[in-house]
This record gives C-alpha cells, structure tokens and sequence, in this order.
C-alpha cells in the first residue's frame, strides 16, 4: 500500500498492489481525475486527455481557449467556473452569492485513516492498514478551505473518501451542496446498477444503460429507505456477476441522500453520491468545520460478485464493531408473527418454553410490551413497563427467559411518539413539524425532533431505563415511518435546512452512547424491515431485520438484492408460518429453513400450535444451523443464480478457512418443461477435493466450479436443496477416484 506524490508531474498515486487510483493538478489549480482501477505500477499519462477548443466553452485561464473546466475530468467539480456538469459543492458566501473559486493549495499524507467525529465510519486497528491522502482547496477571497481526504487499504480493495469544509475567516458560509464524492470516468459506455423497492420488497436489482443523461437515485424520507438504497454502481456492459470492470459507491449515511451517474456531451461520466442538497443545507460560521459523511469506493474486475466480496468483508471486519462483531449470533425467536400486540408474560413462557426445547438462544419480545401499547395507535414514547401483561415488569420476563436457557432481547421504537401518549401531552414540541400546520400522521405517529438535544436526552433515559432493569442482551431498533412536516421547533428560521442532517446526527449519538453504555447488547436495526439497511447503521448495529416480508419466494429475492452490498451475517431472516401473513404462500418448512439460514436464522411463529413433527424438524434445523453458522457468518458469499431474474436462486458459502462450502439451490416453481443446468459453484480451490457430507461422495474444486451441481428434479414449487462439502485433500486420491 502506498500514496506517492510526483513532483514532476504532479500527480497523487495511490495503490495497494490490487487497485489504484491516480489524480493531478492541472494549470497549478485544478484536480484532474486520471485513473481509478486495477493496479498499475506507474502512472505516466499516456491515456491524459487532449484538451481542445469546442463551442460554449468557458476558460478560465484567458490566455488558453483550449483549456475548460467542462472538459476535464474532475475530483471535485464547482459551479460558476465553467463546469456545467453536476457540481459537488455550492458554497454561498454572506452576501447572498454562490460564486467561489477554490483551487489546489496543498497535501498531506497520514499514515493510517482519520476518524469522523459524530458520523458513522470505516474504522482501523493499526494505523498500519491503512494510508490517507488529504488534500487541501482553498478560497482565498470567501477565506474558506475544502479538505479532500482519500483512504486506501491494505486488504481491502476500496478507497474511502469524505470532505469537509472549514471557514477560516469571519463571514458565515452557508453550504448548499456538499457531495462526499465526485468521479469522472472516461466514455459513457456503461450500465448503472441502483437499488429500488419499497416496504416488504427492499433491494430490487435495477440494471440499465446509461444514455445521454442522468440517472439519480435519492431520498428525502429522512432517511436511506427500503425505496432507494444509497449505492451507485457504474459496470462495463460486458460486466456481470463474475467478470467485468465494476466501480460501486455505497454511501455510510442513513439519511435523505443523492446519488448521480451523468453523461457529458463529451462522452465522459460523473458519479457522484452525498448528502441530497434538497433536505441539506449548513451554516458554516466563523472558525467553523463541518464534515460530510463518507462514501466507500469500491473497484472490482471480477463483476459484481467480486465488488459484493470486498463490501462484505470491509463492512464486516472494519464497519461492524462491538463484541457481536467476532462472535456467532444467537438463533432467535421473535414474537412478532406469533402475538403482535397481544404479548403477555404467561404467553412469551409458553412460548419460551417451546423455543428453548428447540435450542432457539435468545428470546426476543417485539412490539406490545409497554404501557397502554394495545395498538399501534398509541403508547410510542412511554417506554415504561405494562404491568397489566406483564406481573412481574420486564425483570420478572428476563428471569424467567433466562432460567429456560435463552438470553431475553426486546423492541423499541425510540425515534418516534404516538399522539396519545404522556410524552407528547407533556413535550408536543418535541417533534418535527411545521408551526404553521397540523403535523401528519403516519402509523398514527409522529418522529421526534432528534436536533434538540433534550430530546436526545430523554430518549437515552428512555432506553437506558429498561435496559438496565433487567438483563437485557439484544435490542431491535425499530423506525416505522419516514418523515414529513421537515421543520424544528428548535433551529431558528435560518437553519430549518440543517434539520435533516441534525437529526441523523442526533440519532447517531444516541446510539453511540448507547453502545458505550451497553456494550453487551447486541442491537438490531429495523425500519419497517430493511428500510433503512444501509452502511450508516451497521457502524452501530451490527445486523438489520432485512424485510418485514417473511414469505420464503419473496425473501430468496430481497436476500439476493441485500447481498449486492452487505454480508449474511448482517442479515435478520426469520423462519415464519405457513400461509405466510404477507402473501398467503404455502412453502415447506425446509425451503423456509434454507432462506432463512443464508443469513441470521430466527423464528418468528408460535411454535407451541406446532405438530409434533414440525417441532423435531425445527429442532433438527437448528441444531444443523449452529454446526454450520461459522461458514454462513464468517464465510465469503458468492451469488449463482438470480431469483429476481429468473426461476432458481443459487448461492453458495465458503468459509474463511476454505474446508467448508454450503451450496443452497432454490426451485420457485416447478415446469412441465424440466431442463438440466448444473450450477457452477464460486470460491472453490480448484486442486482440492470436496465430500459431500449428505452421502460421502467426492469431487474436485475443478469439477464443482466449471462443470457445476446439477440438484435433482421435484415435482413441487418451491423446493430447496442444501449440500454440505468439506474439503479433504489438496489432489485427487484413490479413495475419491472411485466416485
Ligand atoms: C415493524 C417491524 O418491521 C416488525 O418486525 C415489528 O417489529 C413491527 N414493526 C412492530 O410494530
């Protein structure tokens, strides 16, 4: 890993012997963007551009009718200077106008990655795993700096970049725009990659060319959103799941966002991802620094499945932090399905009980247990104990939990309040809203103003209170609707547009100190499901409830989708009933097993209305699940067959030690027209040899990855296959020959 400079040619490089990524400054004041991709050795310029003299053209340095900033490839392009692509910043001065002129100043280069005070991050433990170059933009008229930061890694094939802005002298900057990143590929020869969907159908794959204009994937929910993903992956057309240039841009933020892939006239293309400058705005007064959260660059030219590999690893070793980050995650029961509302201590026993002969480990009580919560009508805020439901308060729960042999977790919906409820007849200032209209209503609730520090306060308090009643070992932070009314009681007139960002910062701290406070619990995120599973989240939590939407058909899709950026071992899948409460689907316990074990397995149903049969197969499921998990949670993931595209899903595990592959294949429906296509596994060795556990045959990584498994035909929808192979021999022996 190295960041070098060269004077000569003034250009920054920096590699890790996989990837680099080289810029310059051009005419003493410009960064020009010149590569990003695999590794080379040596920048010398050979692919530099030409610039010429073409029509409409501003130029800055009056001297050169060639040179224009709407040609140049860019790092971090502004407006006003005669660049009229997208811009990355808009910075207002004082008097009201937006033109400035920021010009390359200086470096420094850090060993090892800087923090983000107060946002999310990709974080090292040795200053030796990382380098950072930091570049410095100055004004010298708006008495302003634009500091450029750029991370490269030692084992991960990614750049971070983030930006601040810093004003160094007495006037107030009002920051308008501030993307967190801006790269300017050559050619407009490629497809756009975004994530689309909505509630209980997050991470729909949504793959097209780009043309002549621009393709914007955003937010202005208040937060990422089960509607776009904050994501950008720009793929040559000849890319695909396992070959082919891809570039992705996934943002560490879990608020409104914008995302850009544009065309220019030149045939050149800017992508851009940042905070979405509709909901944003800052002011920047005198002496002040603000930060713009960062965005995770990743380069692959092993298609998409290659880009997935280096997210899920860097996101899993260095996004994820907390004990639960290294160790196994407990196989849970959720009460959600089973009770809704109507949860009371001698039910949860009951069910407990059950649970706890199946060898579920963690009991978790969802949504219902407070305080006059019969309905989501009312009750969010007042996080005390019911004592109608629940005798003995939630201590009382947690021992009784705890003596069957689970650990005990339970839900919050901390950032929201219902109408009726105490807090909001005692602080109706306290959410978002406009003092001009009635606030609207949404799951007959309102979202709490997280820019008032009091009510940060309060919500610490809140939580804190119940987690430390009783022993409490996990936690699922639920968000159950998206903001509208955008206006704080709090913030004077002038920075109403600063809400957005407060808020999310707000809530970061909130869970910040949380995690210092409790270091042991283990936190779930939620939003309705994965409507806000994204990278910002996981920095404090380290797993997300991936879909309200529990049907096995629907889940092998979103699961699918998920998988593009974020690692199975973040991954909420419970196993649920049949017909499934969503969609009425009938599919078998294995099938539902099979989905639900390529991530974090829970239960969600009442296992006590069981047959027998069905209880032993769980049992057998889960007692499977926990001799496999490692594999599942620490392994490398590799996407086979696309379930959003077509009739199968496949996808198969390979544990970080290589020994043990879990191959899974699905059959959503089944054909009168049966066809044979093997399955060629990923991630294999290709000199070794693999026994499938389920009947002690043989075969070589050769064999399994290019000549492929081809799974039995079924005449029935929805089927599942699940193959076990570990690995017994670096080359063919005798014994295997005989297979
Ligand atoms: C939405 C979540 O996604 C569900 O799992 C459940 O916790 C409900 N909220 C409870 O209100």
């Amino acid at each position: 890993m190295e960041i070098k400079y060269n004077e000569q040619e003034r250009t920054f490089f920096l590699s890790n012997g996989r990837i680099s990524y080289v810029f310059g400054v051009e005419k003493d004041r410009y960064l020009m963007h010149l590569y990003f991709g695999r590794y080379i050795r040596n920048y010398r310029g050979i692919s530099r551009p030409y610039f010429y003299d073409r029509g409409f053209c501003s130029n800055p340095l009056p001297e050169d009718r060639e040179f224009s900033l709407d040609t140049l490839p860019r790092e971090y392009p502004d407006m006003n200077q005669g660049d009229f692509r997208s811009p990355a910043y808009v910075i207002q001065t004082e008097d009201g106008r937006r033109v400035t002129r920021f010009y390359y100043k200086n470096y420094r280069i850090i060993q090892g990655k800087p923090e983000l005070t107060g946002l999310p991050h990709i974080y090292t433990e040795e200053d030796q795993e990382a380098m950072t170059l930091c570049i410095t933009l100055e004004d010298e008229i708006a008495e302003a700096r634009i500091l450029l930061y750029y991370t490269i890694f030692r084992d991960y094939d990614a750049v971070c970049r983030h930006v601040e802005v810093e004003n160094t002298g007495k006037q107030e900057l009002y920051l308008e725009r501030l993307m967190s990143m801006s790269l300017d590929f050559p050619g407009t020869s490629y497809d756009v990659l975004t994530m689309t969907g909505g509630h209980i159908n997050e991470k729909n794959i949504n793959r097209r060319p780009l043309q002549s204009d621009a393709i914007v994937a955003e937010s202005i929910r208040g937060c990422s959103s089960p509607q776009a993903t904050p994501c950008i992956v720009l793929m040559e057309k000849e890319a695909g799941e396992s070959r082919g240039e891809v570039w992705g841009a996934n943002f560490v933020y879990s608020g409104d966002f914008q995302a850009v892939a544009q065309a220019g006239q030149y045939k050149s293309t800017r992508v851009q991802m940042g905070m979405n400058p509709l909901t944003f705005g800052w002011r920047l007064k005198e002496k002040e620094r603000f930060t713009a959260p960062e965005t995770v660059l990743v380069y692959s030219d092993k298609g998409l499945n290659g880009m997935s590999g280096t997210f899920h690893d860097l996101y899993r070793k260095r996004l994820c932090r907390g004990v639960y980050r290294d160790k196994v995650r407990p196989v849970l029961l959720n009460s959600w399905e089973a009770f809704e509302f109507q949860v009371n201590e001698e039910k949860c026993i009951s069910l407990a009980k059950e649970a706890a002969k199946a060898g579920i480990e963690l009991f978790v009580v969802d949504d219902g247990w407070f305080r006059n919560r019969s309905s989501d009508k009312r009750a969010l805020g007042d996080w005390t104990e019911d004592k109608e439901k629940f005798p003995g308060g939630i201590c009382r729960l947690s021992e009784r939990i705890r003596k069957e042999g689970m650990e005990f977790g339970i839900w919050f919906e901390p950032e929201m309040v219902s109408p009726d409820s105490d807090l909001y007849r005692k602080h109706p200032d306290w959410i978002i809203r406009s003092p001009h209209y009635d606030p609207i209503l949404s799951r007959y609730q309102y979202v709490l103003d997280l820019s008032n520090p009091a009510v940060c306060d309060y919500v610490i308090q809140a939580v804190s209170n119940i987690l430390e009643s009783a022993e409490i070992t996990y936690v699922k932070w639920d968000m159950n609707r998206h903001i509208t009314d955008l206006g704080s009681l709090c913030l004077d007139g002038k920075s109403q547009k600063e809400l957005s960002h407060r808020y999310m910062l707000g809530l970061y701290f909130i869970l910040d100190t949380l995690n210092r406070r409790f270091p042991e619990v283990l936190f779930e995120g939620c939003s309705s499901g994965g409507g806000r599973y994204d990278a910002g989240m996981l920095y404090y939590m380290p797993q997300t409830w991936a879909s309200d939407n529990s049907d096995a058909v629907c889940r092998l899709k979103i699961q699918y989708g998920t998988s593009i950026l974020f690692p199975p071992v973040t991954m909420g899948a419970h196993v649920s009933v049949v017909p499934n409460l969503q969609v009425g689907r009938l599919t078998s316990i294995d099938t539902r097993f099979a989905v639900a074990m390529s991530g974090n397995l829970g239960y969600e149903m009442d296992l006590c209305s069981l047959p027998e049969e069905e209880k032993e197969e769980i049992k057998n499921q889960i007692a499977f699940y926990k001799s496999i998990r490692e594999v599942i949670q620490k392994g490398r993931f590799y996407r086979l067959a696309n379930p959003q595209e077509g009739n199968t899903a496949a996808w198969n595990f390979v544990s970080e030690d290589e020994n043990t592959v879990i191959y899974c294949y699905f059959q959503i429906l089944s054909e009168a027209v049966r066809v044979n296509v093997p399955v060629k596994l990923k991630g294999l060795r290709e000199d070794s040899v693999y026994r499938l556990a389920q009947d002690g045959s043989c075969y070589g990584g050769d064999e399994l990855m290019h000549a492929g498994v081809t799974s039995p035909p079924v005449l029935k929808d929805f089927v599942s296959h699940v193959y076990v192979f570990n690995r017994i021999q670096e080359f063919s022996c005798s014994d295997c020959e005989k297979h």
